[in-house]
């Protein structure tokens, strides 16, 4: 095993330590440890010999020259930005991959160049909707994503500007037209390569997902004096609509529902609750299924605020068709694998990658590491360093391979 592994893991759980709350790592666009990050990433990057830069929208971009000036370009790359309270691997693995990858192929010369990305907001966590960041490098970032604000009351435009960048540069951020394709290093986090003991997973597509937030208002009252069969209860509605979510999920293979966020007015114990916020997180492979799926969770919503004399509201943020990884890329990626000596699993993803957003405009695929315990998003999230080592395995005689086949 070449020391870059250990590098690898090493340098994740440096970074790690960039984080808005000491003792977890919590890192989300544009916060201040994201230029902690672009520092000690950048400086890396440049000690290649590879140009450094920031785009408007908050990624960090370093590109390696191929040997030949004008030639084209691949992009490896993840995202920097991490869940509230994440692991050390989520998404910032796969940029520190195409940095060490970089590094162990300086002396080839290759007739590609290579740049690598952070993204710099995937998870959606600060205002809502993912994908900022690679949404820029495929040019759909709109007027109306940076019209959103966060929590602060702060838009998209208005964070971009607070960190030094300037919303009126986002046309540069999109990707150089001589892309080749991209390639997303990422931890599985899920449970199916320990059960198969499989250190790698090709990924053959990623899975669509409806993001909303739904609001029951019911009638604020005391808990003490108001009876039971007065009242209009919107923790209560909210509470029943989540066993209904759980209930439909059940009933259909594959079908993943998640009500993660709850945020209750006034959120006393002695008052019966006026408002009741909750996020929907609905996905599967087959988007009609999920779309169906959305639709008899919506309609059990209504129903259950008419029977508890609420109202009933919901904004949809996301609907994002699942998407296939680029078959060539895939079959690639799995003869790679197979190659370097490792058993080859094909699987999709239930989790959502920039890679999805990527494949919009260029080939992309993904090459997964196995999540020890399953675990991610959370503290005890991991990847093994002979994973590492099979990835950097893999993730080179793949890229030369690409190379081969260039001719
Ligand atoms: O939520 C997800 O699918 C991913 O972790 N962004
Ligand atoms: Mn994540
Ligand atoms: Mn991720």
């Amino acid at each position: 095993m070449d020391h870059r592994a250990q590098e690898v893991i090493s340098l994740c759980r440096k970074l790690a330590e960039f984080t808005e709350e000491s003792g977890h790592i919590t890192r989300t666009f544009l916060s201040p440890p994201m230029r902690d990050v672009h520092h000690e990433l950048g400086g890396r990057m440049e000690q290649l010999g590879m140009s450094v830069s920031v785009d408007a929208a908050g990624n960090l971009r370093g590109f390696y020259p191929a040997r030949t000036p004008g030639a084209p370009r691949v992009i490896i790359g993840s995202h920097l930005d991490t869940v509230p309270r994440a692991g050390a691997f989520d998404g910032i693995l796969g940029v520190v991959m195409g940095i060490v990858m970089v590094d162990a192929l300086t002396t080839l010369h290759m007739s590609f160049g290579i740049e690598v990305v952070g993204f710099s907001e995937e998870e959606g966590v600060r205002f809502g909707v993912p994908f900022i960041g690679s949404r820029a490098l495929v040019g759909t970032v709109d007027e109306g994503l940076l019209a959103l604000r966060d929590s602060q009351g702060a838009s998209v435009a208005e964070a971009i500007c607070s960190f030094g960048l300037d919303p009126a540069r986002l046309p540069e951020a999109k990707l150089a037209q001589n892309t080749l394709g991209y390639l997303e290093f990422h931890i599985e986090q899920g449970p199916v390569l320990e059960s198969l003991d499989c250190p790698l997973g090709v990924v053959e597509a990623i899975v669509g997902q409806s993001r909303l937030n739904a609001c029951f208002t019911g009638k604020a009252g005391h808990a003490g004096t108001t009876s039971m069969k007065l009242r209009h209860d919107a923790l209560l509605g909210a509470a029943k609509w989540i066993v209904l979510v759980e209930t439909v999920a059940k009933s259909i293979p594959g079908l993943v529902a998640t009500v993660g966020r709850l945020e209750i007015e006034p959120n006393a114990g002695n008052v019966i609750a006026g408002k009741a916020r909750a996020s929907l997180d609905v996905r599967h492979a087959l988007d009609e299924v999920r779309h169906q799926a959305l639709e008899r969770m919506l309609n059990g919503a209504k129903q259950i605020a008419a029977d508890c004399g609420l109202t009933f509201e919901w904004e949809q943020h996301l609907d994002q068709p699942a998407v296939a990884m680029d078959q060539t890329m895939v079959n690639r990626l799995g003869q790679a694998v197979k190659a370097t000596g490792y058993p080859v699993h094909h699987m999709a993803s239930g989790a959502g990658h920039d890679a999805m957003i990527l494949a919009q405009k260029i080939p992309a695929a993904m090459l997964f590491l196995r999540s020890p315990g399953g675990v991610s998003h959370h503290p005890d999230e991991n990847v093994l360093v002979e994973d590492v080592q099979a990835a950097l395995n893999a993730g080179m005689h793949f890229l030369k391979q690409w190379e081969m086949h260039l001719g």
